[in-house]
């Protein structure tokens, strides 16, 4: 048996550093220590305002973790995957500050049996984010490979999907902290001096040139971002006003063909009792590592996407405004026990999907 060397492993993180992140905020930091991989999370790298509950941070580190373990194929290899006490205390994170290597959350050790996957690590390079207008594609569906037990993906119409995302972007729109989040993770033009590292560019959100160039400097006057947050939460409040007094339109009736694009939600059933200790850190009625398990199946959901040639356009709005989160359950028909943890749209991309900039990128 050959062994993995520690410069394997680096290449493995260095693969799984394209893995998607919630604003592109990529909040892990792995060390390779004594022939495994240590993943701690990096507080100034966490949506406090944004992902109070620690989902999409979960997600995200699932979705690394996945993309680690496709490298390790790659190499006719596995990985083991084992979390830490310190994935139970996310909350006791500090609010700003580097990753604290001694605490990791997670910890991965190559193993001889190689992991099952149908993707590559090009896959991984490849895969992308697209927030423009997309597509119906009838005839490919996305709702492979098959979900471990406990997860599903349900679709949601096209009509209640544009109503939900409306109420969801108002949401963000309206409550300042969050708002002022994303503006700080906007990247408008070269001249920011994180442009080419992390964060959602320009290019990304498909801004037009001389719209990016008139909303740059909002993101870096202090005088100029108060007052645009100011605006922006006054038309949100209104756009969220209007759109709580209206209804959900009518549903399409059962078994009539969904129009446009897929609207995918995943959806985790939460465990019947948990422990003491769980229910106290499971803000979500979950168990945080079944979280990251769901983050490891919705990268495979993409990639999937990926190599059929679909576009994919994540809303998390949707699963953090309580009026459309409840919208949506009232939708799908959820469970009490159910959690939404994912809303997505897929489709053919009508445009060039462009890429995104990440911190472990090959530089000049
Ligand atoms: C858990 C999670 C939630 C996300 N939520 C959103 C979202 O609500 N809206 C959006 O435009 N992109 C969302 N994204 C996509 C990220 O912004 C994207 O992955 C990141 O900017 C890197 O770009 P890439 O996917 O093209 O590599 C999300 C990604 C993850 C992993």
């Amino acid at each position: 048996m050959t062994s993995t060397h520690d410069d394997d492993l680096h290449r493995w993180v260095r693969t799984a550093g394209r893995a998607p992140s919630a604003h592109n905020t990529q909040p892990w930091s792995a060390r390779v220590v004594d022939g495994r991989i240590e993943v701690a999370v990096v507080p100034d790298r966490v949506l406090a305002a944004g992902d109070p509950s620690c989902r999409d941070l979960l997600l995200s580190l699932g979705a690394w973790v996945e993309c680690v373990a496709v490298a390790a194929a790659a190499d006719g290899r596995g990985v083991v995957v084992a979390a830490t006490p310190h994935l139970d205390r996310l909350a006791d994170l500090p609010v700003r500050g580097p990753a604290d290597a001694d605490a990791p959350v997670l910890v991965l050790r190559p193993d001889a049996t190689p992991y099952a996957t149908p993707f590559t690590p090009d896959d991984v390079r490849e895969r992308r984010t697209y927030r423009g207008r997309l597509e119906a594609a009838p005839d490919l569906r996305v709702d492979a490979p098959p979900l471990p037990p406990g997860l599903a993906l349900l679709q949601v119409d096209d009509p209640a999907m544009r109503h939900l995302v409306r109420l969801g972007g108002a949401w963000t729109a309206s409550r300042p902290a969050v708002a002022a989040e994303l503006v700080r993770w906007l990247r408008l033009g070269p001249a920011h001096p994180r442009y080419a590292q992390d964060g959602m560019t320009d290019r990304m959100l498909l801004l037009p040139p001389a719209l990016a160039r008139v909303a740059a400097p909002l993101t870096r006057r202090p005088a100029l971002h108060d007052a645009a947050l100011t605006v922006a939460g006054w038309a949100g409040r209104a756009v969220e006003a209007v759109g709580r007094s209206r209804s959900l339109p009518p549903a399409p009736a059962p078994g009539e063909p969904l129009e446009g694009p897929q609207h995918l939600v995943l959806v985790a059933r939460t465990p019947g009792v948990l422990g003491a200790t769980e229910a106290l850190d499971a803000r979500l009625g979950l168990p945080p590592v079944d979280v990251v398990d769901a983050g490891r199946a919705l990268q495979r959901t993409w990639l999937h996407a990926r190599r059929v040639g679909l576009a994919v356009a994540p809303h998390s709005e949707v699963v953090d405004s309580p009026h459309a989160v409840a919208g949506l359950r009232r939708r799908l028909g959820l469970r009490r026990s159910q959690v939404a943890l994912a809303v997505f749209s897929v489709g053919r991309a009508t445009a060039e999907v462009p890429r995104s900039p990440r911190l472990t990128d090959p530089t000049g």
